[in-house]
Parts: C-alpha cells; sequence; structure tokens
C-alpha cells in the first residue's frame, strides 16, 4: 500500500461515535503538508452520476483564451477520467450565518488532504468563499458571474489555491445582479449544470474533479436554485442554536420541488451539526432535535464552535492550514472520511 492508501484508510478507519463529542479527534491526527503533498488517487472515490444527458442546450461562451494551467495541477496521468463526473454536493441553507461557507472551504481542505480532487465553485454574491481561501479581487477576473452569464467558460474562472488538488470558481458582487438579468431566459436555472457539463466534457484533465462544493447564498433565489439543479445531492449546515430547525421544512420543500421539476436526481446527502458549544446546555437539545427530526440524515460528526474555524479565513486560509491539529480542523478530516464512507454506502446500493 503506498502512503496515500495508508493515510486514506486512516482516515476511514476513524471511528465516529456520537458519543464521542464534537472535540473528539482522531487518534493520528495526519500531518497535513505531508497529505497535501500526496499525489492524486489512481481511482476517485466519488460515485459516478451523470450530468444528465437531457441538459438544456446552454452552453457558455468559448474560451477567448485557455486558461493558464495552475502550477500545481498533479500530471495529467493521475487525473480522473472524463468518464467520471464528479460528485456535485451543494452546500445549502437559505439561513444566514450558518456555517455554509466556512464547510465548503474546510470540507474541500480535508476532501483534497485525503487525496480527491476538489472544486469549489463560489455561488455566494458575498465571496466569502473566494476570500478565505486567498484569492484576491484582481484573480477574479472570471468568476461565477461570468459563467451563469455566459461569458466565460466555467475553467476560464477557476483558480488553483493554496491547498494542492482545491481549485476555486470565485464570485464577485456582479453575481447579485444575475436573477433580475436571466428573468425571462428559460434555460436561467441551467446554467451551472452546462458549465459543469462543458468542464468535465473538456480535454483538460487539469479540470477533472472527484467532487464539486458548491457555496450557496443565504436565499432560494435562481443562484441557489441553478446550483440545486446542478447538483446530486445537498449537504445542509445547521447551526446548533434554538432556531436551528425554522427554515428547514422551507428548505426541504424546495429540494422537493426542484427534484419533481428540474432535477429528479436530487437528494438530501445528510445534515452537518455546526458551531456546537459543549458548555451550552441547549445546544445538547438542539442536536436530539434535530436527529429526532432528520434520523440517519445527521452526519455522527458534529463541527464543534472553535475560534481557530472563525479567524483562518482572515489569514486567507483554511483552518487545517492555519491550525491543523485544533479541534476544528479535526472535525472537518473526520466529517470528509464520513461522506467518504457515505458515498461508498451509496454506491454499494445503488
Ligand atoms: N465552527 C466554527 N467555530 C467558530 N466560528 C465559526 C465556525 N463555523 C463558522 N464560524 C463563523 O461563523 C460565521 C458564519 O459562518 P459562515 O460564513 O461559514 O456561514 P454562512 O452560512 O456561509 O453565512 P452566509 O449565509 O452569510 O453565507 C463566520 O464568521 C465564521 O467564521
Ligand atoms: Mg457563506
Amino acid at each position: 500500500m503506498n502512503t496515500i492508501d495508508s493515510d486514506a484508510e486512516r482516515l476511514l478507519d476513524t471511528e465516529t461515535s456520537p458519543d464521542s463529542g464534537p472535540a473528539a479527534s482522531p487518534a493520528t491526527p495526519i500531518p497535513l503538508p505531508t497529505a497535501l503533498a500526496l499525489p492524486a488517487p489512481q481511482r476517485p472515490v466519488v460515485a459516478e452520476v451523470a450530468v444528465s444527458a437531457a441538459s438544456p442546450s446552454h452552453e457558455p461562451a468559448a474560451a477567448s483564451s485557455p486558461a493558464p494551467a495552475p502550477s500545481s495541477t498533479p500530471a495529467p496521468s493521475a487525473a480522473p477520467t472524463p468518464s467520471v463526473p464528479p460528485r456535485v454536493l451543494v452546500l445549502a441553507n437559505q439561513k444566514g450565518g450558518v456555517g455554509k461557507t466556512t464547510t465548503a472551504i474546510n470540507l474541500g481542505t480535508a476532501l483534497a488532504a485525503i487525496g480527491e480532487r476538489v472544486l469549489i465553485v463560489d455561488l455566494d454574491p458575498q465571496g466569502n468563499a473566494s476570500t478565505g481561501l486567498g484569492i484576491g479581487y484582481k484573480d477574479r477576473a472570471r468568476s461565477t458571474y461570468d459563467v451563469l452569464i455566459g461569458t466565460a467558460a466555467l475553467r476560464e474562472a477557476i483558480r488553483e489555491t493554496a491547498v494542492p488538488r482545491l481549485h476555486i470558481a470565485p464570485s464577485t458582487i456582479d453575481l447579485s445582479g444575475f436573477e433580475l438579468e436571466v428573468a425571462n431566459e428559460r434555460d436561467r436555472a441551467f446554467r451551472l449544470r452546462s458549465a459543469l457539463a462543458a468542464l468535465n466534457g473538456a480535454v483538460d484533465p487539469a479540470h477533472h474533479y472527484g467532487y464539486v462544493l458548491v457555496d450557496c447564498p443565504p436565499s432560494l433565489n435562481v443562484v441557489t436554485v441553478n446550483a440545486m439543479a446542478a447538483a446530486d445531492a445537498i449537504l445542509v449546515p445547521l447551526q446548533c442554536e434554538f432556531f436551528a430547525l425554522e427554515g428547514l421544512s422551507q428548505l426541504l420543500k424546495t429540494v422537493e420541488q426542484v427534484k419533481t421539476t428540474l432535477n429528479p436526481g436530487l437528494s438530501i446527502h445528510g445534515v452537518v451539526l455546526t458551531m456546537y458549544d459543549r458548555r451550552n446546555k441547549l445546544a445538547g437539545q438542539v442536536v436530539t432535535d434535530v436527529r429526532s427530526f432528520m434520523g440517519d440524515k445527521v452526519y455522527q460528526t458534529i463541527i464543534p464552535r472553535n475560534v481557530r474555524v472563525s479567524e483562518a479565513p482572515s489569514y486567507g486560509k483554511p483552518v487545517l492550514l492555519y491550525d491543523l491539529k485544533c479541534v476544528g480542523s479535526q472535525a472537518y478530516l473526520k466529517l470528509a472520511s464520513e461522506i467518504i464512507q457515505r458515498e461508498k454506502q451509496l454506491r454499494a446500493a445503488a
């Protein structure tokens, strides 16, 4: 077994007990710099869920000039083949400040650390995922707005990050005008799906990914619907606070609507409880309530409230680069291993 296999196995073997509490860490923390320096896996861990062949005809405009290949891009031979589409997971909750962006950044980093090739698509005009991954405004000449509006291909917007194998398509405030601009366009809900299909069909393996994580804005608007129409599954961050369940029914209803009208394959991948504070009795009650409402859709891993997690974005870094050993980093590594396990189960059941 090579190094990456043993590192990944170590993560995957980590027990995730409901009783272990959110601060519990894998027995042996992965030395991230080593893990991140590893080559991409020979076989992607992801399930193959094809982006619908019946996608609407809208395609983003052809690139005016090819985007430069990121310097840390692994050798083409190590990348997944075009015939295996990425697993598209969308982080959605119309409630603000629940941990969508923090989870996109740090789950993406943890998956990359395990060896996956990951693309984060920033679909929030606030651009917090882009800033949190150190992408300055001058590096956002092409953004997800250009992609959705059809003036750039997704590959033109993609930037590398400080984390090997983790790329991002950044966003800008322009995205806030998207809804009005496409109000009369029939294919307005399918822009992201088309862009991802074009990316996956491209010959350049530098832009083939095992996972695409889409960070949504805190609303159920046409941008979020684009994400849901392109998704294989939704990942719902819920903050461990009194109003945690408020709005969840509305979100689930929207997911159902998208499923019946736009994307029959859509499912809820899981609910991740965030910002858990063990000193707060109410937080424990929220965990119990959410588990009784959503059952085993709730991941065993709970993300603790941790000051290192909230400090990291101001340095333009994921918390796993900022402080690998803190409980927040360890929780996100654990969540990544749980998600990969869940993916394996979904594949086995398919
Ligand atoms: N585990 C955590 N511990 C401490 N602070 C956290 C944690 N997770 C998130 N935060 C902080 O909570 C705030 C909201 O998090 P985040 O931006 O990820 O939420 P969001 O759902 O993306 O928000 P929005 O709806 O505005 O996009 C941020 O300041 C973030 O740093
Ligand atoms: Mg956000």
